[in-house]
Formats: structure tokens, sequence, C-alpha cells
């Protein structure tokens, strides 16, 4: 049998970078805790995370189906399932388990009563190429669920321009690398042409300019990037700086009192089989 290949991850999977997922999970967990109790996980269920990272959005999941349920988290990278695996043994969670599997190679989807991912859809160049063929997988009835972003709906306000610069460079190469940015506000139309009647829910949280979370969200991910923004040609590794980034963005802040943005969160989740309409 045939499979399709992953396609290129743009994030990389340096230590760093696991220690970045594990951050930037603090800043969206309850909205996540909101979208997955909205999408009808409940106690005994048996869920699949797609491309499950270091297994904060399993952590979550697996609190819903509690001891009686089961979680199965997904994700190419070995390294980040070695750590999902300790970091969930760590606090108990016995009925989560962890697997190095590429979602188009996997083939347990069948068994499942619920299919989520969180900020796995923006890494595919076509959404609707990746739902399509679970949908065909998984029974009627069972659910799905998936979290994305809009990157570009991150800023200041008053503006910050140091900041606006860093948003459109992280824009930017997720254009120039064939990705949305903005896969959040996609979801809608993803869902519908997947033949899926979505139910949508927004979150969007704010930080002060005082606080290193806000700045650190954004440098953050600049850091992961920075190879794919030099090699897109989007900027140079000197126009960033990245190591005097988190100083320079806070001395642009000042004293100013400015609210900043993260990127705006959109839940979307429907049932399989649900007429479209
Ligand atoms: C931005 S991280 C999100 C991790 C986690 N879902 C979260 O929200 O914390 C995306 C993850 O998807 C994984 N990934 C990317 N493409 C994948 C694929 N085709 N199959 C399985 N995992 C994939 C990456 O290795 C990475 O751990």
């Amino acid at each position: 049998m045939s499979v399709n290949p992953a396609p290129e991850y743009v994030l990389g999977h340096s230590d760093r970078e696991l220690l970045r997922l594990e951050q930037q999970a603090a800043f969206f967990s309850d909205a996540t805790s909101d979208v997955l109790t909205r999408c009808g996980l409940a106690r005994g269920q048996k869920v699949l995370d797609l491309g499950c990272g270091v297994g904060d959005v399993s952590s979550i999941a697996a609190e819903l189906v509690g001891e009686t349920g089961r979680v199965v988290g997904i994700d190419i990278s070995p390294d980040a399932i070695a750590l999902a695996s300790a970091r969930l043994k760590a606090l108990g969670k016995a009925q989560a388990s962890f697997k190095v599997s590429s979602i188009e190679a996997y083939d347990g989807y069948a068994g499942f009563d619920a299919v989520i991912g969180r900020f796995i859809l923006v890494h595919n160049a076509e959404p609707r190429d990746l739902i399509r063929p679970l949908l065909a997988k998984l029974r009627p009835g069972a659910i799905v669920s998936f979290i994305e972003m809009d990157m570009s709906s991150a800023a200041a306000v008053p503006p910050l321009p140091l900041l606006g610069r860093c948003v459109g460079w992280i824009v930017e190469a997720y254009r120039r690398a064939g990705r949305n940015s903005d896969t959040g506000s996609s979801l809608y139309a993803i869902f519908r042409d997947c033949g899926l009647e979505p139910k949508l829910a927004g979150y969007t949280r704010i930080a002060g300019s005082g606080e290193l979370a806000g700045i650190g969200f954004v440098v953050e991910s600049l850091r992961s990037l920075t190879p794919l923004i030099v090699k897109l040609g989007v900027a140079t590794a000197e126009e960033i700086g990245i190591e005097t980034l988190g100083q320079r963005l806070l001395a642009e802040a000042g004293d100013g009192g400015h609210c900043v943005f993260y990127p705006r969160l959109v839940g979307a989740w429907a049932t399989v089989g649900s007429p479209k309409g």
C-alpha cells in the first residue's frame, strides 16, 4: 500500500522547540480544554491526538476521558514522543500512550471515538487532503476536532513597530513555505469542503507589554522559525537579532502600557456523518 509522505515540518524538533511547545501550551490550555469539552469528549472514550508534540493536548484529553478512557498521541518526532510519554507518566495519566507515526501512515483510526489535533493542520499545504482520508477511516458518529491560530492577528495596541515586523516575518515565512498562517479562520471552510458542518469557538489571550510572557511567545516562535525565515529570504539573521530581540521589544514597549494580543485561536468540531448545511 502506498502512503503519502509527511510534508516538510517548518518548526524543527530541537530541544528548545520542544520547550517552546510546552510554554506555548500553557498559554492556550484554557481554550483547548474548552474546545475539547464542548466538542463532546467524555469519560470512557478513546481519543487519538494527531501531531501530539510533547503531550499537552493529550494530557487535557486524558483528564476528560478519565481512567476508564484511553488517549493515544502520535507524532513524527521521536524526541517529542519520548518527552510526552515521560511527562504523562509523571502526571500519573496511565490512560495516555504515545507512538511515533505520521498522521498519513497511521493505520488505527477505526477504533477511536474522537480524533483531535491542535496546531497541526497549519503544517499541511492542503489540510483538506489530511482530513478527507481520516473521515473515510473513522466510524460514523466519531468526533473530529481541530484547533488552529490566526498568526496575523497577533498585535500590540497601541502598535509596536518591531513587534509588527516580527509578526510579519512569521506570516511571510509560512506563506512562502506554502502554508496558511491563518488556518484558524479557514477551519470553517475546510470542514465544510470535507462535508462536515462544524461548530466554532474563538479565543484571544492578552498580556501587558511589561510581561515577558507575551513578548517571549513572539521571540521563541521566531527562534524556531529563523532558519526558515533566512532560507526563504524573508529577513536576515542580523535583522532578526534573536539574542537581543526580547530586550529590544521590551525597550520598544517602554512603560507605554501596550496590550499585547496573542494570535486568535479557533476551535472547530463536528461528528462524522453529520449532515452539512
Ligand atoms: C506545532 S506542534 C503542536 C504540538 C501539539 N499538538 C500542541 O498543540 O502542543 C506540531 C507537531 O506536529 C508534528 N507533526 C507535523 N507534521 C506531522 C505529521 N505529518 N504527522 C505527525 N506529526 C506531525 C510535529 O512533529 C510537532 O510535534
